[in-house]
């Protein structure tokens, strides 16, 4: 067994992280040491039987001490950190959840079952510092990875619809106080059957513009959408928008000629921890639909291929299908209009789980040997 130290594992992402651990073991294989932002001394957490009391995040010797670092704690403590560790000559890996360190030269974004044979030669090479891609890029290249590793797309845009758990805890309370507040805004004309529809929406829309709670979002989600995340290029472009681009080739490792150009809007809309989006891609070859749909199926076995039907879509293709899962539903594969080599897609993931623990859970466990 070796010593991993866990940072963060509390929070939103940290908890997922751990209960993916308990459920398929992985504790037997390490000797965990649990750190704290605010609570050293205290207790660790109940399920790590035997291990000591929380030790200080910000403790840069007690930290050094670990050959392997796990942190879900976010990108200001990362950025604290990490840099003073490696001043102090740890050379340990840093396992981290957070996007500071993601386009760093001397970093592998981390998807195993996308990009295996570069994080098993990094790891050889010496490289370090291992981190989880954007959730969306993330669960895009699980659903499609079968067109993307066959070096079969020229070009791609994603569309896409993002939960609220993508901003954070605070930020899925709100979006529900809100679907509650607009709710009781019109609790008695629901009860009505015979009330005037129009006069439900416009008191529905005065709620949605001034009384409502935004302060995590800055204006209201619920009954609405937000079609921009993160910060403002300047350029036109959200950050969240450039990570598509950027953070595909580089966990493809096709820089260079072999870039493929990844662009769309970024969109937030009401749902609760599932990211979906709508692709157009343009291919290299005019495959057909089922073939398309056999390298999807086949190249990982987290990718389920939904049919192109109404019934099978509505039913699998939905946040509400995939959240809590490890299943990645990709369909609505079709050739489009301009020509036999574009094709839509649409595909959903659970943003905490592909989009964010379970790749830091197995590079954790690939680290081990
Ligand atoms: N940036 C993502 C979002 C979350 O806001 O949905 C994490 O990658």
């Amino acid at each position: 067994t070796s010593s991993v130290g866990f940072v963060g594992y509390r929070g939103m992402v940290g908890s997922v992280l751990m209960q993916r651990m308990l459920e398929e073991g992985d504790f037997a294989q390490i000797d965990p040491v649990f750190f704290s932002t605010s609570n050293a001394g205290g207790k660790a957490p109940a399920f790590a039987e035997g291990a000591d009391a929380l030790q200080d995040a910000y403790d840069i010797q007690t930290l050094a001490k670990l050959p392997i670092i796990v942190t879900a704690q976010g990108g200001d403590y990362t950025t604290k950190v990490h840099s003073e560790l490696r001043k102090a000559g740890w050379d340990g890996l840093w396992i981290d959840a957070a996007s500071t360190l993601r386009m760093n030269d001397d970093s592998v974004i981390v998807l195993d079952p996308i990009n295996r044979n570069v994080i098993d030669q990094s790891l050889t090479a010496g490289v370090k510092d291992f981190i989880g891609g954007n959730c969306t890029v993330s669960c895009m290249l699980m659903g499609l990875g079968g067109l993307f590793k066959n070096n079969l797309v020229e070009w791609g845009t994603a569309m896409t619809y993002q939960a609220a758990s993508g901003g954070g805890a605070r930020h899925m309370r709100e979006l529900l106080t809100q679907f509650g507040d607009i709710n009781s805004s019109v609790e008695t004309e629901l009860a009505d059957p015979a009330s005037a529809i129009l006069e439900i929406d416009r008191k529905v829309l005065q709620t949605q513009r001034g009384g409502l709670d935004a302060s995590q979002f800055g204006v209201p989600l619920g009954g609405s959408l937000i079609p921009w995340i993160d910060s403002d290029l300047g350029n036109g472009q959200s950050r969240e928008e450039w990570k598509a681009g950027a953070e595909t080739n580089k966990i493809l490792q096709t820089s260079g000629s072999h870039h493929i150009a990844m662009d769309g809007l970024c969109v937030r809309i009401g749902a609760m921890r599932s990211h979906s989006q709508a692709l157009t891609l343009k291919l290299k070859e005019n495959l057909s639909v089922s073939e398309i749909e056999t390298l999807l199926a086949e190249d990982n076995e987290w990718a389920k291929v939904v049919p192109n039907e109404k019934e099978a879509t509505v039913e699998q293709l939905t946040p509400v299908a995939a959240s809590g899962t490890l299943d990645i539903p990709v369909g609505r594969i079709r050739k489009l209009e301009m020509g036999p080599e574009y094709i839509s897609a649409f595909t959903v993931g659970d943003q905490l789980l592909w989009g964010a623990a379970e790749p830091i859970r197995r590079m954790l466990a690939i680290a081990q040997g």
